[in-house]
């Protein structure tokens, strides 16, 4: 029988723009689970802590902000909402100014620490599909499966311009390359819950493979993990 009551919990870590969102969230729809997308949970509170004009080096400032913080996600027919202490910030929390504040933000001890809190919980009952930088290292070092999926650089730049150009954004591969670099050096080198392959996770490289390809991969892997461990006594 699995540990949880609601099933196991599947970690996906990984670089920004190894395609970690799509993947989550069809394996979560296809496996009837929870999608927490724990970077959502980040740029959320990134947008309270800019909202109410809290420096990000007054530390007592940022805890007594962080004891405070209620961060929830919400699907609605297929669709992610994200509640900031009530507030719907889905769409907020996806400028280009909130990605770039929540690289800083997400390295603040106070802020991982509320977050890590309100993760375990969101996830402690199973039957979840988490994503993020460490949820296999640090969030559910327990999780019954965890999946490392990456892409090169030059990949996660081309689909990242790929997605701008779409929105109507005139952006260069050259600086997208360097963005993608410079966010990789800050996610893993900072001091606190780094970026980082745990030892037991799967490393999946989606570099030349499709969605449906890398899903297939991994959805197999779930499964034959889900009926491993319900025929335990
Ligand atoms: O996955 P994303 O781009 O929405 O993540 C936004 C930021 O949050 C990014 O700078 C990495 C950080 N993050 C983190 O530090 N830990 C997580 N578990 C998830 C995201």
């Amino acid at each position: 029988m699995p540990s949880r009551p609601d099933g196991i919990v599947i970690a996906i870590d990984g670089p920004s723009g190894a395609g970690k969102s799509t993947i989550a969230r069809l394996l979560a729809e296809r496996l009837g689970y929870i999608q927490i997308d724990t970077g959502a949970m980040y740029r959320a509170a990134s947008f309270l802590l800019s909202r109410a004009g809290i420096e990000l080096d007054d530390y007592s400032a940022l805890e007594q902000f962080c004891r405070n913080l209620d961060i929830r996600l919400e699907v609605i027919s297929g669709k992610q909402f994200v509640y900031a202490n009530g507030l719907d910030v889905t769409d907020q929390i996806r400028t280009p100014e909130m990605s770039l504040l929540t690289s800083r933000t997400s390295s603040l001890k106070p802020v991982r620490d509320a977050l890590l809190q309100a993760q375990q919980k969101m996830g402690s009952r199973g039957g979840v599909v988490l994503e993020g930088r460490d949820i296999g290292t640090v969030v559910f070092p327990d999780a019954e499966i965890k999946f490392y999926l990456s892409a090169s650089v030059e990949e996660r730049a081309r689909r990242r311009c790929d997605e701008l150009t779409r929105a109507g954004e005139i952006v260069s591969l050259t600086e997208t390359i360097a963005d993608v670099t410079e966010r990789d050096r800050q996610d893993s080198e900072r001091d606190i819950a780094p970026l980082r392959q745990a030892d037991d996770a799967i490393l999946v490289d989606s570099s030349r493979l499709t969605v449906e390809e890398v899903l297939t991969g991994m959805i197999t892997l779930c499964r034959n993990k889900i009926v491993t461990l319900e025929s335990l006594p």
